[in-house]
């Protein structure tokens, strides 16, 4: 991905990562992007954000499309999770004296991650820096993603560089912007990013939300995807309904692993049953999908129902991995139902009941039954 120039003085130096399958533990089929942008602010430049560190090279290669690094007088710092900060000690041991923004929990994970050195100016809420004709603005967003997390926005530009927060784990070769990729893979892709990377912390985007809607915004660039120009509203709108737990009543996700199949007909017995009330049933086999990949789904589902075989008294390994996964993203307001079939022991449904209530959900009773032959 070369250097793109989105406005007169705003550039794109970020690049894309087509191969990473696996991002954190989150299954990501179509890669995922780092992106990075250089602000010409008089005869300055601004450079937002850092890439992971595989691809420092080409990142370095980026911004020298547009100007010698050398011509760096700042570096904002909106989060140090290695995918946005891997890149930083090489750029910074080329630009020792150019200050760091960041907050007090970014520069306790530079010194932390990278060593000492590091010309960190630290930031707080609302604090700006004013370069040329441009002020940037300080939004600190802790926990979205990080405790370190901030945003920063461009007055004048009417610029949000949203780090973590609206991204999508795509890599964006050929797709820019939101209308490149189209509304609903758009918005497709923005809830299996929330459900797998923003979810736990809806109370943050609750305040995140807040500010944001005090700001007139006319572009968000996240750290992740493609940048937001047309979609924004919808985006930010899905945003404040998934950070309450909004669910739809008529949505029901059930995913389950079965030993010699009753569990599975357990499972299309729900279904069934549930499709009848009318309502929309997605049934997923856990073997043969990625926990990851059923989160998207989930995040706006009322019903979710997890089955399970017994398994040497215990849970079968995907169903275990699935409530782990599920436990770690953690949503609330659920109705939940806990089944499972067995040829002797019965254990799982018990485990994965107690497992479900720790959510804090609503549970219907569990069902349960011996093996009873395939149909
Ligand atoms: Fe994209 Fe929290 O890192």
């Amino acid at each position: 991905m070369s250097a793109i120039q989105l406005r007169e003085n705003i550039y794109s130096v970020g690049v894309c990562d087509p191969d990473v399958r696996i991002f954190h533990g989150y299954q990501t089929p179509s890669g995922t992007s780092y992106n990075a942008f250089l602000v010409k602010a008089g005869e300055d430049y601004v450079l937002i954000d850092n890439v992971k560190e595989k691809c420092t090279d080409e990142f370095i290669r980026n911004i020298e499309e547009v100007v010698p690094l050398e011509r760096i007088r700042y570096i904002i710092q909106n989060h140090i999770e290695p995918d946005h900060s891997g890149s930083l000690p090489a750029i910074a041991a080329r630009l020792p004296e150019v200050p760091i923004y960041c907050t007090a929990g970014a520069q306790k994970g530079i010194k932390a991650y990278y060593g000492d050195g590091f010309a960190c100016h630290i930031v707080k809420n609302g604090d700006t820096l004013t370069v040329g004709q441009y002020t940037f603005r300080f939004i600190p967003a802790p926990m979205v993603h990080w405790p370190d997390s901030m945003l920063t926005y461009l007055e004048g530009e009417n610029i949000l560089f949203s780090n973590d927060a609206f991204g999508q784990h795509i890599c964006r070769a050929g797709s820019i912007y939101d209308v490149d990729l189209g509304y609903e893979t758009l918005m497709e892709r923005e809830a299996d990013y929330y459900a797998n990377i923003v979810l736990p912390y809806g109370t943050q985007v609750v305040g995140l939300l807040k500010q944001a809607a005090e700001l007139p915004i006319d572009m968000i660039c996240p750290a992740h995807g493609v940048l937001l120009r047309e979609h924004i509203a919808p985006v930010l709108e899905a945003y404040s309904r998934w950070c309450k737990n909004d669910c739809d009543e008529n949505k029901v996700v059930i995913a389950f692993d079965s030993m010699w199949g009753s569990t599975e007909e357990m499972a299309e017995q729900l279904a069934a049953e549930y499709e009848a009330q009318g309502k929309q049933v997605e049934l997923y086999h856990l073997r043969d999908i990625h926990p990851s990949a059923i989160m998207g789904k989930l995040l706006e589902a009322k019903y979710i129902f997890v089955g399970a075989s017994t398994l040497n008294r215990g849970l079968m390994p995907t169903v275990a991995a699935f409530l782990t996964y599920l436990k770690g993203l953690y949503p609330k307001n659920r109705v939940g139902m806990a089944f499972g079939s067995y040829g002797w022991g019965g254990e799982s449904v018990a485990i994965t009941e107690k497992e479900l209530t720790a959510l804090g959900w609503e549970m219907l009773p569990s069902r349960k039954q011996v093996y009873r032959g395939k149909a």
